[in-house]
């Protein structure tokens, strides 16, 4: 039995995935509870929010007391507790499965039976993480990009066990964020991911196959293949660790060498070059 009506959502994990999912859901009218582990992280996150929504503010896409109540709608919490009276969770935590696996545990002890339960996985079986749950049914993906508010598109993901009623109530979630939203089964990558990492892969290979700089690799395929933004631009923006990361999940999954990271960026995930997050990836960010 899933609830009738989403009024009430709580986003788990406000990293720059989860406050962009925030700003959506309370852009979109809902009532917003957001959940990350310590104070400092939530107030971050209502910042940016608040810095971004102003921009749209300046440049006349937004009223001013549209921009207030948005704001009004975000509560922040750092007690999973808080999120007993959401409708629908959307979890954008860290992308471990022990840790995601523990989180869903711990949401069905705290959620109403009727209440739906989200997974932002970029590269994780939704399945896998809908395991840890007594019910299931609940459980879909909802694979937001990045950056979630401006990126359109949304993959509902159904796991082997949704149930019809959770993935269309996330579509429809989706829908009233204003996203364009699309169906699709939990396979390795779901629709993007499963072809955006290896090609992602093949450009870093380029860089030393074809010995040339980010700049030119990202001039490249900006130029010459009508790409918004570069590939190093782009891996920076997800996060070096993000990246790798699902290169390796899907590598275990697909044994496609293509999906294997490179060597060069595994070790810069090593050093903590891990893109615009820490200030330096491919580029420098001050
Ligand atoms: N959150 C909210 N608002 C943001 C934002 C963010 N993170 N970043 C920028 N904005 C707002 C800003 O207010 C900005 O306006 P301002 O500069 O006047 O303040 C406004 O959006 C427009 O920003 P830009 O000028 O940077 O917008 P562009 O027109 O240059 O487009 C882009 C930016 C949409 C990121 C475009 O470059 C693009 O489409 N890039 C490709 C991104 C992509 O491929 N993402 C998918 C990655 S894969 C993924 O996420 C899957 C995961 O599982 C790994």
């Amino acid at each position: 039995m899933t609830v009738a009506e989403i009024r009430r959502i709580g986003v788990v994990g406000l990293g720059a995935m989860g406050a962009g999912i925030a700003q959506l859901a309370v852009e979109a009218g809902y009532e917003t509870v957001g959940r990350d582990v310590t104070d400092e992280l939530g107030h971050e996150a209502r910042d940016r929010i608040a810095h971004f929504l102003q921009r749209k503010v300046d440049k006349e896409q937004l009223a001013g007391d549209a921009r207030e109540h948005a704001l009004g709608l975000l509560a922040l919490t750092t007690d999973l507790a808080d999120l007993a009276d959401c409708d629908l969770v959307i979890e954008a935590i860290v992308e471990d499965l022990p840790a995601k696996l523990a989180l869903f545990s711990e949401l069905e002890g705290i959620v109403r039976a009727d209440s739906i339960l989200a997974t932002n996985t970029s590269a994780l079986s939704v399945t896998e993480i809908a395991a840890a749950v007594q019910s299931p049914a609940r459980v879909v993906g909802m694979h937001f990009f990045n950056p979630a508010p401006l990126m359109p598109l949304l993959e509902i993901v159904r796991a082997e066990l949704s149930s019809d009623e959770a993935v269309e109530a996330a579509y429809t979630v989706g829908e009233r964020m204003g996203k364009r939203p699309i169906r699709c089964h939990d396979t390795p990558g779901f629709v993007v991911n499963r072809v955006l990492i290896p090609l992602l892969n093949d450009c870093l290979r380029v860089l030393d196959e074809a010995r040339v700089s980010p700049e030119a690799l990202d001039t490249a395929m900006t130029a010459g293949a009508g790409w918004p933004m570069g590939p190093c631009a782009l891996v920076d923006l997800v996060g070096i660790d993000v990246h790798v990361h699902a290169s390796e999940a899907l590598y275990e999954k697909l044994r496609e060498p293509r999906m294997a990271p490179p060597p060069r960026i595994v070790a810069m995930k090593n050093a903590g070059l891990l893109g615009r997050k820490s200030g330096r990836g491919f580029y420098r960010y001050d």
